[in-house]
């Protein structure tokens, strides 16, 4: 299966990673002077629900009256003969912090993108605050801030610059502008090195650039995509610092993946355990593990990753499934520019 294998892939215009394993991709918006978020005919179909199987499920924090930030219904995404997302159903609730967890090639990439609307929807329903993102494509990007798992801050500009770039593409008013910058860039604790080259900051320093150009348009939903992968434990700990800040401040919902199950039981509200394409587990992380302790029996004090491994199970080296080489290299590759 090659990269080029996605002949139903949004490639909507580069903002910067001029490293990327495939450049274009990852990227909601165009940068280029004028540039607009593009605006793509719809493309695939919804052919029904399939509810979830052998799913755990736990209503979120406040319960039903809170509105939805993201649904997913019966979502499927192939990738030629892969399957990446196979019969996905998976609900945020509007201001949580939601993890996505899962192993290397579980589907969570694949299925954020569906969110974000950097893939149709070939099978299945996503909707963001109730808009359906096939076919309110510009409605849902424009409530979104997406920091992906690929670096997409660009070297060669200053942190300030970068983060101008997106300020201009979500169209934050001119006279506002440098204002918005300047507060986005002191909200990750950049402001003293922000007219650096990004190319010079640390690993740390470029995930918390990404989240600034992310909160630019001051999303309703924030989704990041392993955003500390490759961090030492105080630069993970700063990113997380400053994301839950502006989640205090702001009340935005936060979708994350992350493979660090310290960060999800710390920070998630809620987490989904992803497996082969589907949620396998759902709930407080305290409630998975609860769950997982009372199957195990007295005695017994599983942690998150306990209960991922226990939902994993030899999944993890099914070659066939996930955890291929290409995923390796992919996050490798991630890891290093990161790192
Ligand atoms: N562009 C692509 N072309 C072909 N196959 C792909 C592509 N992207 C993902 N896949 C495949 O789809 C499956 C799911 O991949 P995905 O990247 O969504 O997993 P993931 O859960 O995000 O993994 P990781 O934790 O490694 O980031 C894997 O089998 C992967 O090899
Ligand atoms: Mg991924």
């Amino acid at each position: 299966m090659s990269d080029d294998d996605q002949p139903q892939e949004d490639t909507t215009p580069v903002t910067g990673p001029r490293d990327a394993d495939r450049p274009g991709e990852d990227v909601l918006t165009d940068p280029r002077p004028g540039g607009r978020p593009r605006e793509d005919a719809p493309t695939g179909s919804h052919d029904g629900d399939r509810p979830g199987e052998g799913v755990l499920t736990e209503p979120g924090p406040g319960g039903r009256a809170r509105e939805d930030a993201v649904t997913v219904t019966g979502l499927r995404y192939a990738f030629g003969g892969t399957t990446a997302v196979d019969g996905l159903d998976l609900t945020v609730t509007s201001g949580e912090v939601f993890g996505l967890l899962g192993p290397n090639g579980a589907g969570k990439t694949t299925a954020i993108r569906c969110v974000t609307t950097l893939l149709p929807v070939p099978a299945g329903m996503v909707r963001v605050f109730g808009h359906d993102v096939t076919t309110d494509k510009m409605a849902v990007r424009r409530l979104l801030g997406y920091v992906p798992q690929q670096l997409s801050a660009d070297a060669g500009l200053t942190g300030r610059e970068n983060v101008a770039l997106f300020a201009r593409v979500f169209d934050v008013p001119r006279r506002e502008r440098a204002a918005r910058v300047a507060q986005a860039l002191e909200a990750v604790g950049l402001a003293e090195v922000a007219d650096r080259m990004a190319g010079t900051y640390s690993g740390g320093m470029v995930r918390r650039l990404e989240l600034a150009q992310a909160l630019i348009s001051s999303p309703r939903l924030l989704i990041l995509d392993e955003p500390t992968i490759g961090l030492d434990p105080i630069a993970r700990t700063g990113v997380w610092d400053h994301i839950m800040a502006v989640r205090a401040a702001s009340g935005m919902t936060v979708l994350v993946t992350t493979h660090y199950m310290d960060e999800a039981d710390q920070y998630c509200d809620r987490v989904a355990l992803m497996h082969q394409g589907r949620v396998r587990a759902l709930g407080t992380p305290r409630r998975l593990t609860d769950d997982l302790r009372a199957r195990l029996g007295d005695g017994a004090s599983p942690t998150l990753e306990d209960v991922f491994r226990d939902v994993a199970g030899s999944g993890l080296d099914d070659l066939d499934k996930g955890g291929e080489f290409r995923d390796v290299r992919r996050t490798r590759r991630t890891a290093a520019r990161v790192g």
